[in-house]
């Protein structure tokens, strides 16, 4: 374990891992555990400082989780973030009342610049809030350091007993001095020292699998996309030969993919993994045949992977742990979190309720995008494989709307392949962070030379976006879209129309299924 760590406990809130990220962005080692965590687990963690996340419940009714009191006296400082700045209040003697209205986003906050949390934040800044509920009356002992209009108590400190808490929420980029806030808990506060780097997370990450494996053998899921190929070096580097890598051609990945990510790992390339290349194209397409709905697909593809993993297995011999380069906008956006499901990821939610393996390892579950980028830099990782844009697991079957079959497949690939080039030879790949070509189901009418077409629409797609879990519709120029639809209209034959998708997320979802 880290030496110098902030633990977060996790009282249900949205943005819990947010705050995780945001520590360890200033070079702080951080983890979210639940709030069911003990205090002996917490001492023996000993963290230099404990931040209480928002949650959604109301601290004074019965089954509101809640932390022991005794916590507060562990000589540990702690930070209450909106639910965990109410319920330190509420433990410690003060007054939680619920307001007649809601105060939702950006909010005008007056703080005491002379308090801890505020050196160096201007006295009027901008906050998010989003809460019902608020501290009428401080604990015995705080002092108030914060107040909006409506509400009374938006901050409070007590620096004898190094308690502090914020009603709103720092951690994200709409509390515009959020970071100095943070910054102010995790160096003044807590006496971080800030020397935590990715490759004390790569460092720890081996130490941890070496002691969990032992001498068992591991089975990678390497699709050659950036979450799998980080953390199939990771763990190639924690166990060696002890690791195979099973990669599935399932024959919905992009033109030429199977060939160019056997080049990278497999016995040509520069890693030395047990690669194994296993050609299941015509399995997927027919367990495929006839199927329309995205989650369906989703799941059929994902019993399918597994299937064929547990097949490789027997094949290897015994086989004790399944690797996985679950990343954790998956974890959230599948539900397994608190909030609402989104979409079920092939590789979370929609694993079969047998699998033939002792356990699942995902080294990444905690870590957004850019830091498994991060990450893998730090393991070494070709800079363009690093970099690459996000693939997802089903691949093609969710960017093709509707039925799945190989000629559907082909057009898609052949469009993409396009779009991907031109956008390379434009320069516009380093600013959209993911863009492809996507099949709609509609066909509609064309003429072509002499002839009457009735042919597939296609959309483009392109995004700009840092953790994926919102985005925006990249700008693109319109000579660039022309080019691309003439190129694609002129070389794919079953493709008459081009749209662009202007839609960001919120509302639409980045894939189209
Ligand atoms: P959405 O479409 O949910 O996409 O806005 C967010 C990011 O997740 C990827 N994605 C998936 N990845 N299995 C995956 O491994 C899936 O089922 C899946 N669905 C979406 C998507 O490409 C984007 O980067």
């Amino acid at each position: 374990m880290a030496k110098e760590m902030i633990l977060v406990l996790d009282f249900g809130g949205q943005y819990n891992q947010l705050i995780a990220r945001r520590v360890r962005e200033l070079s702080v080692y951080s983890e979210v555990r639940p709030y069911t965590m003990s205090l002996d687990e917490i001492k023996e963690l000993a963290p230099k400082g404990i931040i209480l996340t928002g949650g959604p419940s109301t601290v004074y009714e019965d089954d509101a989780p809640k932390c022991s009191p005794e916590l507060f006296k562990l000589g540990i400082p702690v930070l209450g973030i909106c639910y965990g700045a109410q319920l330190m209040n509420y433990l410690l003697g003060g007054e939680v009342k619920s307001a007649p209205v809601r105060e939702y986003g950006h909010t005008d906050v007056n703080v005491d610049t002379e308090a801890k949390l505020f050196k160096g934040v201007l006295s009027k800044t901008v906050c998010w809030m989003s809460h019902t509920v608020y501290i009428a009356k401080p604990a015995p002992g705080f002092r108030i350091t914060a107040h909006t209009e409506v509400c009374p108590v938006a901050a409070a400190e007590n620096v004898e007993e190094n308690l502090y808490c914020v009603q709103f929420h720092p951690e994200v980029v709409h509390t515009v001095e959020g970071t100095t806030m943070l910054a102010n808990f995790v160096k003044d506060v807590c006496k971080c020292k800030c020397d935590w780097k990715m490759d004390s997370f790569v460092e720890t990450s081996i130490k941890e699998i070496r002691e969990k494996v032992g001498s068992g053998r591991v089975l990678c899921a390497l699709s050659g996309g950036v979450d799998s190929s980080v953390a199939a070096v990771l763990l190639s580097k924690a166990v060696g030969k002890q690791l195979t890598c099973v990669f599935v051609d399932h024959g919905l990945l992009r033109k030429n993919e199977g060939d160019e990510v056997e080049a990278v790992f497999g016995p040509e390339g520069p890693y030395d993994l047990n690669f194994i290349r296993v050609n299941a194209q015509e399995r997927f397409y027919s367990k495929l045949a006839g199927v329309e709905d995205p989650e369906t697909k989703r799941k059929i593809i994902g019993e399918e992977f597994i299937r064929v993993f547990e097949e490789e297995a027997k094949k290897v011999g015994a086989v004790d742990f399944l690797v996985q380069g679950t990343i954790y906008p998956d974890v959230i956006e599948s539900g397994l979190g608190k909030s609402a499901v989104i979409k079920s990821h092939h590789n979370v939610g929609g694993l079969p309720d047998y699998v033939d393996f002792k356990e699942i390892i995902e080294p990444l579950r905690l870590l957004f995008k850019d830091e498994v980028r991060k990450a893998g830099l730090e393991l070494g990782i070709p800079e363009n494989l690093v970099f690459r844009q996000p693939f997802p697991g089903p691949g093609l079957a969710i960017r093709i709307i509707g039925e799945v079959t190989a000629e559907k497949v082909k057009l898609v690939q052949d469009a993409d392949a396009i779009f991907r080039r031109e956008m390379q030879l434009a320069g516009f790949d380093k600013y959209a962070n993911q863009y492809f070509v996507a099949l709609t189901n509609m066909r509609s009418v064309g003429c072509m030379g002499d002839e009457r077409t009735y042919d597939y629409a296609c959309l483009l797609r392109a995004v700009t976006t840092t953790d994926f879990m919102t985005a925006e519709a990249a700008e693109l120029p319109w000579s660039l879209i022309n080019k691309v639809t003439s190129r694609i209209v002129n070389e794919v034959k079953g493709i008459s129309r081009v749209f662009y998708d202007c839609t960001g997320k919120p509302p639409a979802t980045i894939e189209l299924e």
